[in-house]
């Protein structure tokens, strides 16, 4: 079942809709799948839909959220309602209901604040770097403290969440983890301008649109994971649940780039030169260099492995959306 209101439409316009995937959805899956378009701030609709299913509920999955930094300073009351409310809801039904039920938070690398730009770093031909032999290099782990940082107003709500979600598996009981995550992605991306970088700067090279780099010399960098390597951690947590777990989720050293170097990367793909347009000023809050460690997840759950990695991501949204992009 998913749940899912379409509110990233009103969120980023007409390219943001998820509706063509839970179309997708629909029609793969047929009657093994139900979709359900609440919103996850009404919590008699969430309710019903809990108290329908009750001890069936064997897994929650709460991705639903806004997950722009800098949409979330245009609404502050709208973005904390989703992020934090909508989660407090949705763990508060799932405690009354299928209390057994794995619970698992898409939360974000974004709760350490502007944290990892204090982190000594290095500029190199193409990216940041950070300093060699420093306890980070092979990635940021859990241990990185979130206070005393600018976290914008995105990462209030998604503090408030993540808390909320390590809270219900340590006050209550219940199978929760939160996934603190880099760059999610995959083929089926809804591309925006505000999220889903790698997707839309993939769109931006095949659709022959700018793409806008916003400071830090376009040399920041970023792991992503493709949903796919994502599911099979959720789904090794699924099988083996723990409480009030934290990991940070992403790429990590396997699968990172820099902007300048994702932009080389869909140049080589389509055989075609990018138009990218650069802005002096960053995003507020926005990471330098996120390299996050799965090391302690990989210690939980030593079979899960990667499938994919930066190139492969690329090569794979070029592959799968060539009818739909290139032809605009
Ligand atoms: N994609 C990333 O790079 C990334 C990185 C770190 C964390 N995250 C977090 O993971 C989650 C999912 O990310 P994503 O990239 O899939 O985002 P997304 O915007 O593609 O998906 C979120 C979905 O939630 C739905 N939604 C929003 N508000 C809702 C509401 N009130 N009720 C019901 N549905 C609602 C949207 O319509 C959308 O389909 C977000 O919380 C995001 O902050 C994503």
């Amino acid at each position: 079942m998913g749940i899912d209101n379409d509110m990233r439409r009103y969120f980023f316009g007409p390219d943001g809709t998820t509706i063509p995937n839970a179309i997708r959805l629909i029609n793969d899956l047929g009657t093994r799948y139900t979709h359900l378009e609440h919103d996850i701030r009404d919590r008699d609709a969430l309710a019903k839909v809990f108290a329908r299913y009750r001890d069936n509920i064997a897994l929650v999955i709460h991705a639903a959220g806004q997950p722009s930094h800098d949409w979330a300073g245009r609404e502050p009351l709208t973005d904390f309602d989703v992020n934090a409310v909508g989660t407090l809801n949705v763990l508060e039904r799932t405690r009354s209901h299928c209390p057994d039920a794995a619970f698992i938070f898409t939360s974000t690398n974004k709760v350490y604040g502007d944290r990892p730009n204090q982190l000594p770093l290095v500029e190199m031909e193409t990216r940041w770097e950070i300093e060699l032999g420093h306890e980070y290099q092979a990635g940021i782990t859990e241990s990185m403290p979130i206070d005393s940082c600018l976290h914008s107003i995105f990462g209030v709500g998604k503090v408030a969440a993540d808390i909320a979600v390590q809270e219900y598996g340590r006050y209550f009981g219940l199978n929760t983890a939160t996934f603190r995550c880099g760059t999610l992605t995959g083929p089926a991306h809804a591309a925006a301008e505000l999220h889903g970088f790698l997707a839309y700067l993939m769109r931006c090279a095949m659709e022959h649109r700018t793409y806008r780099i916003f400071g830090y010399g376009g040399k920041q960098v970023r792991d992503a994971i493709h949903s796919h390597d994502l599911v099979a951690a959720f789904e090794a947590f699924f099988r083996a649940p723990r409480q009030g777990e934290i990991y940070n989720m992403g790429g990590g050293r396997h699968s990172h780039t820099s902007l300048m170097e994702a932009v080389a990367l869909a140049e080589k793909i389509t055989g075609e030169q990018m138009a990218t347009e650069y802005h002096d000023a960053n995003r507020v809050g926005d990471h330098v260099w996120w390299v996050g460690s799965t090391a302690k997840f990989a210690s939980h759950y030593p079979d899960w492995t990667y499938t994919y990695d930066v190139e492969t991501i690329l090569a794979e949204m070029y592959e799968t959306n060539r009818q739909t992009w290139i032809s605009r």
